[in-house]
């Protein structure tokens, strides 16, 4: 199916045949698939993408696999939703949220496990494995039982109850490591070269990360071939945004874009793990690591992988980095929910906050078409929310409602002339009391 030609160093260019490996054994650098772009060219088209699943395995042809796995959860082709309300509060008339939430398991973390599975199973692995910051586990967990394979995912202890319960669910293990990420991810490597399983971010990680990509094409695709011209992508490791940038490069490649696409790409990570974000405003060489201490626990990578090509990806890109407070990433949670109807995750939050301090800033142009990516649900990151959220108290009686009400700042006269209640009260209550 796909036209992997191989596996290339990003840091020193040796190539390599394509299996379960991820660093150069010459530099250490990071391994990356490379495709033969002119075959591929000549089998797609719009029309063929177009007649495939509505999933992400319509875009097979420019995905790392062999075929279209047993443990398809139906990931991907999440919607693109104009986000007027939004886009009108914040001065950016042109504003679009590619809505990752609607994912199998909730997050676009979906897409990189889709990916992975297929080429652990292409590979004949029969456990598999991650190190995660939550979300990550939760898709491998979901996808192992699918495919009736054994799984173990690695996590920090300190991840949220929520991704926990949701993916011990699943049946397979979970480990809490304690200690961050970055100790989770030192764990697993060493796991890795020990055991035969299928890490999906270490050994597998080549293959696995080429499935962020399909948020690019997807987008193009539902702006009717056309790229945007400003995307904000909320980076943890950094691959998903070198990934989108990809995307975007390898669809002109294969001449789904006629013209060279020019998208800028800016980044988004909360202040307490900026560590990308750091180093591209300090014009930094190296990205510095940190310890992470943020409410948005998904993108807690005190030493980012991708860190570097990220920075490169922005800096060609004309885009930047937004830093933001776990204030204001609250605050974009609920002013993305109560203008569009999206719950969405700290990760969310971030993003949505990036987006309203660039505008503000005027990085982004109120003229721009700009896709901001949600990549995962706010069903799993209530704690960060419990004390943001108001109610209404009462007792079950009309009076007590109607006082409480009217003590809210109930405004009657919003709803004047409208049908009105369809039966007086007291018709309703001795319909009841008469049985
Ligand atoms: C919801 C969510 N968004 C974005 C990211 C960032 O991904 P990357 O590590 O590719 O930068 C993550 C990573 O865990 C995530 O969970
Ligand atoms: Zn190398």
């Amino acid at each position: 199916m796909s036209d992997i030609r191989t596996l290339q160093c990003r840091e020193c260019g040796k190539e390599y045949a394509p299996g379960a490996i991820y660093a150069c054994e010459m530099c250490f650098g990071p391994l990356e698939v490379v495709y033969d772009y002119a075959v591929i060219g000549e089998r797609v088209s719009h029309e063929s993408i177009q007649r495939g699943p509505q999933s992400l395995w319509r875009y097979a042809s420019l995905l790392p696999v062999d075929e279209i796995p047993v443990a398809n959860l139906g990931t991907g082709f999440t919607p693109l939703i104009k986000a007027e309300r939004l886009g009108a509060e914040i001065g950016l008339p042109n504003l679009y949220v590619k809505d990752d939430t609607r994912n199998p398991t909730g997050s676009f973390k979906d897409r990189v496990v889709a990916v992975a599975m297929a080429k652990a199973h292409d590979l004949k692995f029969s456990t598999i494995a991650c190190a995660s910051t939550g979300n990550l586990a939760h898709s491998v967990a979901a996808h192992a039982a699918k495919a009736g394979v054994a799984s173990f995912v690695f996590v920090p202890e300190t991840i949220e109850e929520a991704k926990i319960t949701a993916t011990a669910v699943y049946g397979g293990v979970v480990v809490t490591v304690a200690g961050n990420y970055d100790k989770v991810n030192r764990l697993c490597a060493e796991v890795a070269g020990t055991f035969p399983w299928a890490f999906v971010n270490v050994n597998l990680r080549p293959y696995y990360a080429e499935g962020s990509k399909t948020l690019a094409f997807e987008t193009a695709e539902q702006l009717g071939w056309r790229v945007p011209d400003h995307c904000v992508v909320p980076c943890a490791s950094g691959s998903l945004l070198t990934k989108i940038h990809k995307g975007f490069e390898e669809l002109h490649k294969v001449w789904l874009l006629s013209d060279k696409p020019e998208t800028r790409i800016s980044g988004a990570q909360a202040e307490g793990c900026a560590p990308i974000a750091n180093a591209f405003h300090e014009d930094a060489e190296w990205v510095t690591p940190v310890k992470p201490d943020t409410i948005a626990k998904s993108l807690a990578i005190g030493d980012p992988a991708d860190g570097v090509y990220a920075i490169d990806v922005v800096k060609k890109t004309g885009g930047s980095f937004g830093i933001v407070s776990d204030a204001e990433v609250v605050e974009a949670m609920q002013l993305l929910a109560r203008t569009e109807g999206i719950f969405a995750e700290t990760a969310g939050g971030v993003t949505i906050a990036t987006v309203c301090q660039l505008a503000a800033k005027g990085v982004i142009r109120p003229d721009e078409k700009v896709v901001a990516y949600v990549t995962g649900h706010g069903l799993k990151t209530m704690d960060a929310l419990h004390k943001g959220v108001k109610t209404m108290e009462t007792t079950p009686s009309l009076s007590d409602f109607q006082h409480v009400l009217l003590e809210s700042g109930y405004d009657a006269s919003r709803d004047a002339g409208g049908p009105g209640p369809v039966l007086p009260f007291a018709t309703f209550e001795s319909r009841f009391s008469e049985g």
